[in-house]
């Protein structure tokens, strides 16, 4: 029973990593996963391949947007990336392995490196909207990890380390790159939750006082399932609003959408000038 699950995993990885790969024959070296905001990075993508994600075997389709996401493969400042148009979260249904299949099959493809940013709260009075904070760590606060059932050992152990779950190494790529551009970088942690709702007051408080800076509803299953199939994890925060209970306003998704617009350009030209140095 145990072999089939983990043959099973494998085999569909496989199929899913061969469709692709029937289209875009090199082998891509990082993925991009990128929340609210950064799809603009698609149109920097060159030499591109763009494959609809219901085209790919076994690949989660999007129901709930009016579009299904579409996998694009190509290069930008000069490596090679794979890059996720339309991410997967859990508020909408899916599963927790569903939401980070695409991880796998980056795996399957040969990626050694994901960039994964996010739109969240900020959680540290101080910080402002607006600003961007390099993931130095997080916390799962889903009380779910794609790693559950029996252990793929053919792409990782049964008990990962996670002390370095962000790369020390990429992190510091970072700060020298936001430095240079004269821009001021956050450093701090995420804290992954399930949504949709926002959350209340008393839960920012709790969340500050378990060392929390940011908060959000993603990010945190693909980077487990990244680590445990040691691929270098760099993620990125855009601090979209103040989280419930700071100001005496109410939290919108409007103003989520409006802050990643107004620093999308600042973000993008980052994000650019890590690629070539990850
Ligand atoms: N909380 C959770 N997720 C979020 C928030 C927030 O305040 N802003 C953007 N994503």
């Amino acid at each position: 029973m145990e072999q089939q699950n983990q043959a099973a995993v494998l085999q569909q990885m496989k199929e899913a990593a061969d469709y692709i790969r029937s289209h875009y024959s090199e082998q891509p070296e990082i993925g991009l996963i990128l929340g609210s905001g950064l799809g603009v990075i698609a149109e920097l993508v060159e030499d591109v391949v763009t494959i609809p994600y219901e085209n790919i075997p076994h690949f989660p389709v999007s129901t709930v947007e009016g579009h299904a996401g579409e996998l694009l493969l190509g290069t930008v400042g000069g490596r090679r990336v794979l890059l996720m148009k339309g991410r997967f979260h859990q508020y909408e249904g899916y599963g927790v392995e569903t939401v980070s299949f695409p991880v796998r099959v980056m795996k399957e493809l040969g990626v050694e490196k994901l960039l994964v940013t996010n739109a969240a709260g900020g959680v540290n009075m101080e910080y402002e909207p607006g600003d961007l904070m390099v993931i130095r760590d997080h916390i799962n606060f889903t009380f779910r990890n794609p790693l559950i059932g029996p252990n793929v050992n053919e792409l990782g152990v049964r008990f990962p380390d996670m002390s370095e779950a962000y790369s020390r190494r990429l992190r510091e790529v970072a700060k020298s790159v936001a430095e240079e551009q004269g821009l001021q970088l956050r450093e701090g942690v995420y804290f992954g939750l399930l949504g949709p709702s926002y959350e209340t007051p008393a839960e920012i408080r709790m969340i500050r006082t378990l060392g929390g800076d940011a908060v959000g509803m993603s990010t945190v299953s693909e980077v487990l399932l990244a680590r445990h199939a040691g691929i270098e994890v760099l993620g990125f925060s855009c601090i979209s609003n103040m989280a419930a209970g700071i100001l005496d306003q109410p939290l919108s998704h409007e103003e989520v959408i409006e802050t990643t617009e107004r620093v999308k350009q600042t973000f993008l030209k980052l994000i650019l000038g890590i690629i070539p140095r990850m």
